[in-house]
């Protein structure tokens, strides 16, 4: 554990301070928004290919592809990481163990929980793009956070996202704070962190 990181408040500490920022109701209310945007552009695509990218995406993708079945979707998870415990990036992404099939001919959509910096989503856009010969390649985002966006990133924008939100740290539905809270089925705030 880093110098850093024993400075943050414990998870026990952060739970007292939690604060709702969306309901269940909400989200619902916002992923069935994007749904129905990604369904109306892929209606016509036979190879749409999902990326959910672990951890941080999972409560989300599983929502939003449920919404999505009336389409065919091949989905294969990735893991991809760069904030480790801390409530900062680390600043490099660490891919772990990535194995894909050919993406020649499919339509790649990415699904992500936050766009922060931009570091995360500018290395996986980059990653899917160039590395494995996808037809086209989108971003689904829970969140974008563009106020955080490094100014050599500021080009990068979810192509779906269903919440746009300022420097709030934000955990629950998927996010967590130092690993815990990522069952939350909200998505709470805290203040001053
Ligand atoms: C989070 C989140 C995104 C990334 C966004 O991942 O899931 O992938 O950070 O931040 P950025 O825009 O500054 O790159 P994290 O490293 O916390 O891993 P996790 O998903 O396993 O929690």
């Amino acid at each position: 554990m880093s110098s850093a990181t024993m400075s943050l408040p414990s998870p026990s500490e952060i739970k007292e301070k939690l604060q709702t920022l969306y309901t269940q109701e909400q989200i619902d209310e916002q992923v069935s928004r994007v749904a129905k945007e990604i369904l109306n552009d892929y209606k016509d695509t036979d190879g749409l290919f999902a990326v959910p990218v672990l951890k941080g995406a999972f409560m989300f993708a599983a929502d939003l592809l449920k919404k999505l079945d009336s389409i065919t979707i091949e989905t294969e998870f990735i893991r991809v990481s760069s904030y480790g415990t801390s409530t900062k990036s680390s600043g490099s992404i660490t891919a772990h163990n990535i194995t894909l099939p050919d993406l020649t001919d499919k339509d790649v959509l990415i699904i992500e929980d936050i766009v922060d910096t931009g570091r995360t989503a500018d290395w996986l856009l980059k990653f899917f793009t160039n590395m494995c010969g996808a037809r086209s390649v989108k971003l689904a985002s829970l969140f974008d956070k563009p106020c955080r966006r490094l100014e050599n990133l500021k080009e990068i924008k979810p192509d779906y996202s269903c919440f746009e939100v300022d420097d709030k740290f934000i955990i629950g539905y998927g996010l967590d704070y130092q690993q815990q809270f990522r069952q939350l089925p909200y998505i709470a705030y805290v203040d001053n962190l």
